[in-house]
């Protein structure tokens, strides 16, 4: 896909992607087990996931697992898991409905078999969606782009574009707007390449407390910058 416009609402913006961040303190400060917070992390996923195709947004991608979240305690990771389970199982139907198209990032196919089925059923069943849901699973930004470039190397040139080419998000938007919730003010691996031009948002809400309306401001501040990519006005 090359540079479009985006729409109104979304102020030209065509690609965003969100670290959703604060599950874990958003369940402390209730004194709620962590489990709960990731619970209504996906709730948060959800409705954000609905609100896609009404605001016209082409690309939406979430970090859901990274390559270094294998890292957190056993029962944590498989809480994990069954919720990825669970939510492809409840939300499959309303994807194909909605035109959301499923895309899924990262190393997802060292999954759980049983996931890895369910995600390739999912991407077939979603291929002819409009608006893309894009998942990062098992994702690290640096193995992707070792990867690409061990591609792009075996195919010739290393170059800029030839590694760009091999990404996991070779065929999605470029990326316009990065957003990390819970105020913690990093990357953690994420989107690494994909950020170089990227405008950052660093917003104070806990992941389950996210909204559309949290989505839509971050888009109309997204309005008021001025992107140069290198150059000047
Ligand atoms: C960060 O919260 C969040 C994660 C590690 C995973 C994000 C996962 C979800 C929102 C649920 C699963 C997603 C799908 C699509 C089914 P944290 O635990 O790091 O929070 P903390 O920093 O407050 O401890």
């Amino acid at each position: 896909m090359g540079e479009g416009s985006g729409t109104d609402q979304t102020h030209g913006a065509r690609h965003v992607a969100i670290i959703m961040d604060g599950n874990g303190r958003w369940a402390k400060k209730r004194g709620l087990p962590r489990a709960i917070g990731h619970q209504r992390g996906v709730e948060a996923v959800r409705r954000l996931v609905r609100a896609v195709e009404p605001m016209k947004l082409d690309c939406l991608t979430l970090y859901a697992f990274s390559s270094e979240n294998w890292k957190r305690p056993e029962d944590e990771v498989d809480d994990l898991m069954n919720l990825m389970r669970k939510f492809i199982k409840s939300d499959l139907a309303e994807f194909v409905a909605n035109n959301v198209k499923l895309r899924i990032i990262g190393d997802w196919q060292s999954l759980a078999p049983d996931i890895v089925g369910m995600l390739e059923d999912a991407l077939e069943q979603t291929s002819h969606g409009t608006q893309t849901l894009a998942v990062a699973l098992n994702y690290g930004g640096q193995s992707e782009i070792a990867r690409a470039a061990t591609k792009a190397a075996e195919r010739g040139q290393i170059t800029p574009e030839t590694i760009e080419a091999q990404l996991d998000t070779n065929d999605l938007p470029p990326l316009d707007l990065l957003i990390r919730t819970s105020g913690e003010v990093r990357l953690s691996n994420f989107l690494l390449w994909q950020a170089a031009y990227a405008e950052m948002m660093f917003v104070d809400t806990l992941w389950p407390d996210f909204k559309p309306e949290h989505l839509q401001a971050a888009l109309d501040d997204f309005a008021q910058r001025e992107r140069r990519y290198g150059g000047r006005k």
